[in-house]
């Protein structure tokens, strides 16, 4: 499990996480929702740790991260797909993919599984990362992440800006990560209808603290859209 205890941090005097606690439990999908600038891309920038948090704690599978450098949190087990993707445009995409391999964990060349979970990726190999279509590179900045066998994948908005066909590709595949390859998944996003039908459990954030928690089966009833709306 992941867990997050009163985490506070900040930009200069700008306080935007609030005493944050949050569970995300081990081996399932947790969808974290809330509207714009309430603080969720900071939430993941500090669990990897590329912004400091100024209190709270952190703790994957019982290891405290708080105070730990980026690297060595994915030695921990965890990655990262940052808004907005982050590709490296003038490098191919089988550069990108070894990008990903740069640490510890990581195996020799590209494995098998990665061009399985993306077929198109290794049609693609040698095409520079910055000619994919926005899609592709959400495909390609997944990949990039799983390069490091994660335990804990953290993706932030893969949805946006993406045509829907990929939507349900993305959405079947961190479906099959969890299900069948057994890794723990935590997806900020604002999408709605995505959320409900991939979703184990949900969180809704406001203002920097979580307002409700509970199960993806239960968004409806619990009325979470609503939360989401102006
Ligand atoms: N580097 C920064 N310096 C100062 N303020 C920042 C910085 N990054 C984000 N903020 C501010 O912190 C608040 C939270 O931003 P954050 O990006 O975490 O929100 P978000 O929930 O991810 O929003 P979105 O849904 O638009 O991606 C916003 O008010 C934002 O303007
Ligand atoms: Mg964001």
């Amino acid at each position: 499990m992941l867990s997050i205890k009163l985490l506070n941090q900040y930009y200069g005097d700008s306080h935007i996480l609030r005493d944050l606690s949050l569970e995300v439990p081990q081996g399932r999908l947790t969808a974290l929702m809330g509207r714009n600038g309430v603080g969720k891309s900071s939430l993941l920038k500090c669990l990897m740790g590329v912004v400091p948090a100024r209190s709270g704690s952190i703790a994957w599978s019982g290891q405290a991260l708080t105070r730990l450098p980026p690297w060595r949190r994915v030695s921990q087990g965890l990655a990262y797909v940052p808004q907005g993707r982050d590709i490296f445009a003038r490098l191919s995409v089988e550069e990108n993919l070894l990008v990903g391999a740069a640490s510890r964990r990581a195996p020799r060349g590209i494995p098998a599984h990665i061009y399985q979970l993306f077929p198109v990726l290794e049609s693609m190999k040698h095409r520079r990362g910055g000619d994919l279509s926005g899609g592709q590179q959400q495909q390609l900045a997944i990949a990039r992440a799983l390069m490091s066998q994660p335990q804990l994948l953290i993706l932030d908005e893969p949805t946006e800006g993406i045509q829907p066909n990929i939507i349900q590709q993305i959405g079947r595949t961190l479906r099959l990560l969890v299900d069948e390859m057994g890794l723990t998944v935590l997806l900020v996003e604002q999408y709605y209808d995505f959320c409900a039908e991939h979703a184990d459990f949900y969180a809704v954030m406001q203002r920097g603290a979580i307002v409700a928690t509970g199960k993806g089966s239960d968004m409806q009833a619990r009325g979470v859209q609503a939360m989401l709306a102006i």
